[in-house]
C-alpha cells in the first residue's frame, strides 16, 4: 500500500492493537501482505518471528488494563515511528454471565480495556493526525454494539459505548481530514468466545436462562474465518468514502438489517422468543 507524495512512494503505516490472536492477528498478516507497514500490540513476550509473523511486522508490548498505558505508549510510538496513518482499536476482552453476578472490579476492568483504553490511545495520536491533516481511526465494535445479546450484556455495553464514541468522533474529526470507521463484526471464529466455556459456577436463579443462551449460541452455524473477516476489515480501512459503519462477517448485515426493518421494540421481542419462550 503506497501513497505517492511529491514523487516519492511512501509506505503507509497501520497500528493494530491485540494481534496475538483472532481478527487482529489476521488483519496484521493481511495488511502486511498488502504492502502496509504494520505495527501490532501484544501482551505476550517474544519477537514477531517467535509469534509466527513474517519479517516486517513490528510487535510492541501494551497492556490495556493499566490507565495511562495507552497515552504513554502513543507518545513513545510517535517518538520512535511517527504518527501512524491508521490506528485500529481492535483489542478487547469479553465477559459472559448475568449482570447481577458480575464482579464490580472485573466490570471496571472490562470498560478500561474495551472503552477507556481505546479513547486514550486515540487521543494520544489525534494531535499528530490533526497537524498532518490526515489519518484513520478504526474502532472494532460488534453487532453487539448496535444490539445486545443476553449475558453478553456488559461486554455489549462496552461496544455500545465505543459506537457512541466513534460516531461523535466522526463529527469532530471530519473537518480535519481524519476518517473514523466502526468495524462491526458478526460471528468470527476466534478465541474470544472461550469466555462462554469453562465457566463452572452456579448461575443460581439465572441457570435455565444461561442454559437457553448456551443452546442458542450452539445453534449458530455460520462462522467467518479471521482471515476472511480481515479481508473485509482491510477493505473498510482502505475505503476513502466518508462512511462510518462497516458490518463484517457472518450475520452482521442480516441482523442489523432485521433490527432496522422491525424497529428495536419488535426486534428484541423476536430475539427473546428465539432465545427463550416469549413468556419467560
Ligand atoms: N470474534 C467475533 O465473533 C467478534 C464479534 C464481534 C466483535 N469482535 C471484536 O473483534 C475484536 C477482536 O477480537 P477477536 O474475536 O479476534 O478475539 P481474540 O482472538 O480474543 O483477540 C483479542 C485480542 O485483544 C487482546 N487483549 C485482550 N485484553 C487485553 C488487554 N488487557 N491488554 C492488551 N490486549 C488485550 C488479546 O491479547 P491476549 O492474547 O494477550 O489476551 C488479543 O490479542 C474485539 O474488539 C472483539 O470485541 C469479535
Amino acid at each position: 500500500m503506497g501513497k505517492r507524495a511529491k514523487g516519492v512512494l511512501r509506505v503507509r503505516s497501520i497500528l493494530i492493537t491485540g494481534v496475538s490472536s483472532g481478527l487482529g492477528r489476521a488483519l496484521a498478516a493481511r495488511a502486511h501482505a498488502a504492502g502496509w507497514r504494520v505495527f501490532g500490540t501484544t501482551r505476550r513476550e517474544g519477537t514477531a518471528a517467535e509469534h509466527g509473523f513474517p519479517d516486517g511486522i513490528t510487535l510492541l508490548r501494551l497492556e490495556l488494563r493499566l490507565p495511562q498505558a495507552p497515552r504513554t505508549f502513543a507518545a513513545r510510538f510517535i517518538a520512535e515511528h511517527g504518527v501512524p496513518d491508521v490506528l485500529v482499536n481492535n483489542a478487547a476482552q469479553a465477559a459472559y454471565g448475568p449482570v447481577e453476578l458480575m464482579d464490580a472490579d472485573a466490570l471496571r476492568q472490562l470498560f478500561q480495556v474495551n472503552v477507556f483504553s481505546a479513547i486514550e490511545l486515540t487521543t494520544g495520536f489525534l494531535p499528530g493526525m490533526r497537524d498532518r491533516g490526515s489519518g484513520t481511526i478504526a474502532n472494532v465494535t460488534s453487532i453487539g454494539g448496535r444490539t445486545v445479546f443476553p449475558f453478553f450484556t456488559t461486554y455489549n455495553a462496552t461496544k455500545h459505548a465505543l459506537e457512541g464514541f466513534s460516531e461523535g468522533l466522526w463529527h469532530e474529526l471530519k473537518p480535519f481530514g481524519i476518517r473514523v470507521k466502526v468495524i462491526e463484526p458478526g460471528y468470527v471464529e476466534t478465541p474470544i468466545y472461550d469466555v462462554m466455556s469453562g465457566v463452572h459456577r452456579s448461575y443460581g436463579a439465572y441457570g435455565p436462562a444461561v442454559e437457553a443462551m448456551d443452546a442458542f449460541a450452539r445453534g449458530v452455524k455460520r462462522w467467518t474465518s479471521p482471515e476472511a473477516a480481515a479481508e473485509q476489515v482491510l477493505a473498510a480501512i482502505e475505503d476513502t468514502s466518508g462512511r462510518l459503519r462497516y458490518p463484517v462477517a457472518a450475520y452482521a448485515r442480516s441482523l442489523l438489517a432485521a433490527r432496522a426493518l422491525l424497529g428495536s421494540e419488535l426486534f428484541i421481542k423476536v430475539m427473546h422468543a428465539r432465545w427463550r419462550r416469549p413468556d419467560r
